[in-house]
């Protein structure tokens, strides 16, 4: 397997990664097996391989969309606020939305969504990430289906990035401190 020079380790396989997937995706389907129109609302980037698979996986109809949004200006630093980059083509007005993120973190990205899509009135609304990082929490926020819960370290691949490098790798990395704190 490729293992870049600036990866630390492997936090998780591609094997793991898969299992859980399909954990997710199972119990998705139970959850909204009596719900019309769900909705998959990918977070862009880091969103579209998670997005892909989980979405597959699914035993329930649904339609898949995305939005992007940017919280971080370069690297690892945030900027605090967070913005609206695009949009959703569809409306979002009595579906049951699923947001679909990669990582929560401080939580005020997905905070920031939720509220936005609250005020369009959906006939629920649920977010899935596929990893979030506890300890970093500020803002209190509902995550529904969590993959992963891991430490505070900078992860990459499979959608995730740093400075748009690394998304496509197969597992998710930590990248070597070194390589994220001198910017
Ligand atoms: P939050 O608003 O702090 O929760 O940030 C969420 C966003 O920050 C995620 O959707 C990611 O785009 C990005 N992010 C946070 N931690 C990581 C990481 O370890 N690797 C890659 N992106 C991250
Ligand atoms: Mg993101």
């Amino acid at each position: 397997m490729i293992r870049p020079n600036s990866i630390e380790k492997i936090l998780l396989d591609e094997q793991t990664i898969a299992r859980r997937v399909d954990e997710l995706a199972a119990q998705i389907s139970a959850d909204y097996a009596d719900a019309d129109h769900l909705m998959l609302v990918g977070v862009l980037k880091g969103s579209f391989i998670f997005m892909a698979d989980l979405a597959r996986r699914l035993r329930v109809a649904h339609h898949v969309d995305f939005i992007a949004l940017s919280s971080y200006n370069r690297g690892t630093v945030s900027t605090g606020a967070v913005r609206l980059i695009m949009d959703t083509r569809a409306s979002l007005t009595d579906r049951h939305v699923l947001v679909i993120e990669d990582i929560v973190d401080t939580g005020y990205t997905l905070k920031y969504l939720l509220q936005t899509f609250s005020a369009r009135n959906p006939a629920s609304l649920r977010a899935c990430a596929l990893l979030s990082k506890p300890e970093r929490r500020e803002v209190d926020v509902k995550v529904d289906y969590v993959g992963f819960e891991i430490p505070d370290v900078w992860v990459v691949g499979y959608g995730l990035d740093y400075n748009d490098r690394f998304r496509t790798l197969p597992y998710i990395g930590a990248l070597k401190r070194e390589v994220y704190t001198k910017q």
